[in-house]
């Protein structure tokens, strides 16, 4: 075989390699789209994390009944205060009653009185942070007394903000 026979060949397998290079090339190019939730999907993941919120108070208020080591309640302590802080922004507009299929207790005051919903929310931020503080230290009165402050930041921001079960 010549040289000359093959070169036809080089220069094709050449041109496909070139091919799949460029495509590869704008393939990684392309910017990713951003994620996207629905506003349904909004509202079934900010009322799974509240009824989960629910189940970690219920838990810490069992350790003070108990008597147990409130140390062990910095976790569940911190983990609240975490989601306290990302509260709001699972309020987004177009996620209260109404503006779609899911059912939701979000009242309107949400969106009218935005500034008085990150109010509430940052009270909560306050409480649940403090209390994870005195789990730290280990203090059992001041994280008792702390856990009624972080129940009443909970029920004053649902006397405003969430509208009551019929
Ligand atoms: C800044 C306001 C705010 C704070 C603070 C807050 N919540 Fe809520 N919560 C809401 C709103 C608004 C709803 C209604 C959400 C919906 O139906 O879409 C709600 C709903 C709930 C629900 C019902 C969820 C469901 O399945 O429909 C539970 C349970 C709950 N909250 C528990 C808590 C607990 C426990 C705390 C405190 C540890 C707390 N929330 C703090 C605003 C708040």
């Amino acid at each position: 075989m010549t040289l000359q026979g093959k070169k036809p060949l080089s220069l094709l397998t050449f041109a496909c390699a070139a091919l799949v290079a460029a495509a590869l090339f704008i393939e990684s190019g392309a910017a990713p789209a951003p994620p996207t939730l629905t506003p349904e999907q909004i509202i079934a993941a900010r009322q799974a994390s509240l009824d989960m919120s629910a189940m970690t108070m219920a838990e810490m208020k069992t350790a003070v009944t108990d008597g147990l080591d409130v140390k062990k309640q910095f976790y569940p302590a911190k983990t609240l205060a975490r989601w306290a802080n990302a509260l709001p922004t699972m309020f987004p507009a177009g996620t209260g009653q109404g503006t779609t299929s899911a059912e939701t207790h979000a009242l309107a005051t949400i969106w009218t009185d935005r500034a008085g919903f990150e109010k509430a929310a940052a009270a909560y931020v306050a409480a649940a942070d403090k209390l994870g503080e005195f789990a730290k230290d280990g203090d059992s009165a001041g994280f008792a007394s702390q856990l009624t402050v972080v129940s009443k930041a909970c029920d004053s921001c649902h006397g405003d903000f969430k509208q009551k079960y019929p």
